[in-house]
């Protein structure tokens, strides 16, 4: 496996958006930053939802106004309809992803909408961000079990991805939103997706919460995935998927990654430094294994 992998870092949003405490816009600004300075790419900096459901991530203009752009990293933001694809445009976001789900219940309570609903809102909003050049990546949720309903099927995730890209999203990204998944059960998963979309549109999105998330990227490496979703320090949560943990950590990712001889252009010192910098302004745990364990 000595190939080039894509990393999505969600922390600035999928690790902040559950915090219980207001985090100040200047260390959301300073966390996207020092992210892009360890060689990061892609960084998802904001999301443009309802502040009524989730107030923490409010000040996604002000982050995405703030920060200093570096021209090679692609910074991204959540855009669950037009109002948020509108302030997305506004606030110059480079890339925008619309988010659904392959288990019903878990959507209506995310997003307050059945599956079927969600894609219709998608339609336009993809329609207004081709005429924007803008990329949209589309994210299944609950690929591998939901809070709700339980175990959830392969072909039932394939329906939905294949949905997203017939749609037009030039990137699917497939999470374990509650971290459940084993890799058996994540071969399988795959295994229905890739009929409907290319394996190289497709990324995963793994919670760590049962402690399998390495486990399952090593297995999805194998069958081709080169796109990976992860969150520094392994913050992070669901508020719609009540005791789910974070993201697996970057650091943690990146280790594995390295050791795989696989290159990923990150600086895992430098990362290694914001993981713990992060966790401290957040007054957190590194949820990072290699974050503990680096020699200081
Ligand atoms: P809604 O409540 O169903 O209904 O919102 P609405 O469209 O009628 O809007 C209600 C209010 O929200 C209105 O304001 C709208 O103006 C406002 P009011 O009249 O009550 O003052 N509103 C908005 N405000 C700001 N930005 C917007 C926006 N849209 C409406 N874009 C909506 C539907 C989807 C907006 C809402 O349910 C919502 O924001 N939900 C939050 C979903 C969320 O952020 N979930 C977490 C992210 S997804 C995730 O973490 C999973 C992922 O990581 C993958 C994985 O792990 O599986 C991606
Ligand atoms: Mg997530």
């Amino acid at each position: 496996m000595n190939d080039k992998v894509k990393l999505v870092e969600v922390g600035p949003r999928d690790g902040l958006q559950n915090e219980p405490g207001l985090v100040p816009t200047a260390v959301k600004i300073a966390l996207v930053e020092r992210l892009a300075d360890c060689g990061l790419s892609h960084i998802e900096a904001a999301s443009f939802v309802s502040p009524k459901w989730v107030p923490q991530m409010a000040d996604g203009h002000a982050v995405l106004t703030g920060i200093r752009r570096r021209p090679q990293v692609i910074y991204s933001a959540l855009t669950p309809n037009m109002h948020g694809l509108e302030a997305a445009l506004t606030a110059g976001a480079d890339e925008v992803a619309v988010f659904t789900a392959a288990s019903e219940s878990f959507c209506r309570h995310n997003i307050h909408c059945s599956i079927a609903e969600s894609l219709t809102r998608f339609a336009p909003l993809l329609a207004l961000a081709r005429q924007h050049r803008l990329r949209v990546r589309g994210y299944v949720s609950t690929v591998l079990g939901c809070p709700y309903e339980g175990k959830v099927s392969p072909a039932a995730v394939a329906r939905v991805a294949d949905a997203l890209y017939q749609l037009g999203c030039a990137e699917v990204s497939l999470g374990d939103t509650i971290g459940i998944g084993t890799p058996n059960r994540a071969r399988a998963m795959l295994t229905a997706v890739r009929q409907h979309v290319p394996i190289e549109n497709l990324a995963v999105h793994f919670h760590d919460t049962y402690g399998q998330a390495l486990a399952n990227i090593h297995a999805l490496l194998e069958g081709g995935i080169r796109i990976i979703d992860s969150s520094v320090a392994g913050l992070g949560g669901c508020p719609y998927a009540p005791g789910a943990s974070g993201n697996v950590a970057t650091e943690d990712l990146v280790y594995l990654l390295n050791g795989l001889g696989m290159d990923t252009g990150v600086d895992l010192d430098r990362l290694v430094d914001t993981g713990r910098w992060i966790s401290q302004q957040l007054g957190r745990h590194n949820g990072s294994k290699v974050g503990l364990a680096w020699p200081k």
